[in-house]
């Protein structure tokens, strides 16, 4: 079975055909380099730019898998969750397509879509999987059955792992996206340096908290310059030494990933799952790749590439979607930007 998969959940225009578990083509248009002046993603450029893309990354995404659209058996899209003017644009242009062509359609989560990124790789994940997500806007441990159901095990009760890591970078003035700024600079960095907390949600909890460890981040800070870079303007009125920004860096990464270790331990001992599977842009992260593979040999890193937001991974999903029948039609697809379910 070939899908078309359309990605536009946030600052990335992305479409792949995704043929059963093997990816044909996987075009991703990144917006990143418009909203780094801004330091991060604006919302109403990103749909603009949506729609100036849309059209020649999905007709590239054809074109580099050498199919043609009788070749296509239906289209899935992302419908949530998301920025909402960024959704729309994709979802509009997958019931277009849908209509235009008649092929039958998938909406699908992007959250989900994340773990099951992982069943594009040699190593496949198994029912039950544990998954950890970790993005820009979520932090969520969730447990996935065979029935394409859900438990979520654990979430965060604040700011989302990869929103740590660029609220920090802002601080640290790393620029935007953080993630990959912060690894940079810890790779020179003294990870022992600064003692920044992780929170303790409790024995039994699965649960994450980032926002008390960006603010430990923030007091150093402070304490350092005597400037509270609480307040957004204030950031360009102090400098930090390289040496500075790098322990900073260390330490902030050391902590972020420690906590996230923590938690996907005790889930993997309680809910003894077949497979854990490890999602999501801040799943690029070095450190805890190195960190949950000491600890948990067996977790399954999805490459880079379908970490960050891409269609191949909606694709996948959207594989598995249509093996059970859950298509959607033109007139009940509709994007949501708070969607939980499938
Ligand atoms: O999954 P994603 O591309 O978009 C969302 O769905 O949010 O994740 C983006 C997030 C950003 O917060 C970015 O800073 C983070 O992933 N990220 C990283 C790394 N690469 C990207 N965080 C930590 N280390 C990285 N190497
Ligand atoms: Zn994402």
């Amino acid at each position: 079975m070939n899908i078309l998969a359309i990605e536009s959940s946030c600052d990335e225009t992305a479409a792949a055909i995704i043929e059963d578990e093997s990816i044909r083509s996987n075009v991703i248009s990144s917006q990143a380099e418009i909203h780094a002046q801004y330091g991060g993603v604006v919302p109403e450029v990103a749909a603009r730019s949506h729609i100036e893309v849309i059209l020649p990354v999905i007709e590239q995404s054809i074109k580099e898998a050498g199919t043609n659209w009788d070749e296509i058996d239906a289209i899935a899209v992302t419908k949530g969750p998301g920025l909402l003017g960024s959704l729309l644009i994709g979802v509009m242009s997958a019931k277009t397509l849908a209509l235009i062509k008649n092929k039958p359609l998938i909406g699908v989560n992007h959250i989900w879509a994340h773990g099951f990124a992982a069943f594009l790789t040699d190593n496949k994940p198994e029912f039950p999987f544990l998954a950890l997500t970790v993005s820009g806007g979520h932090t969520t441990l969730s447990l996935y059955q065979q029935d394409l159901t859900r438990k979520v095990l654990g979430e965060t009760l604040d700011d989302a792992a990869g929103e740590a890591f660029d609220k920090v970078a802002k601080l640290l003035k790393l620029g935007y996206p953080g993630g990959p700024a912060i690894s940079k600079a810890a790779m020179s960095g003294d990870d022992s340096k600064y003692k920044f907390p992780i929170a303790n949600m409790g024995k039994d909890s699965l649960d994450f908290s980032f926002s008390g460890l960006k603010t430990a981040v923030l007091r150093q800070i402070q304490q350092i310059t005597g400037v509270n870079p609480g307040d957004v303007s204030l950031v360009k009125s102090y400098d930090l030494n390289d040496k500075t920004v790098a322990d900073m860096a260390a330490s902030f990464q050391k902590a972020a990933v420690s906590a996230l270790v923590k938690n996907t331990i005790k889930a993997n001992a309680r809910y003894k799952p077949k497979s854990i599977v490890v999602g999501g842009g801040v799943a690029c992260n070095q450190l805890l790749r190195e960190e949950m593979h000491k600890v948990l040999p067996q977790a399954i890193f999805v490459p880079p590439v379908l970490c960050t937001d891409n269609a191949a991974m909606i694709g996948s999903l959207a594989i598995k979607m249509a093996q059970q029948d859950l298509y959607t039609t033109v007139n009940s697809l509709s994007a949501n930007s708070s969607l939980e379910d499938i």
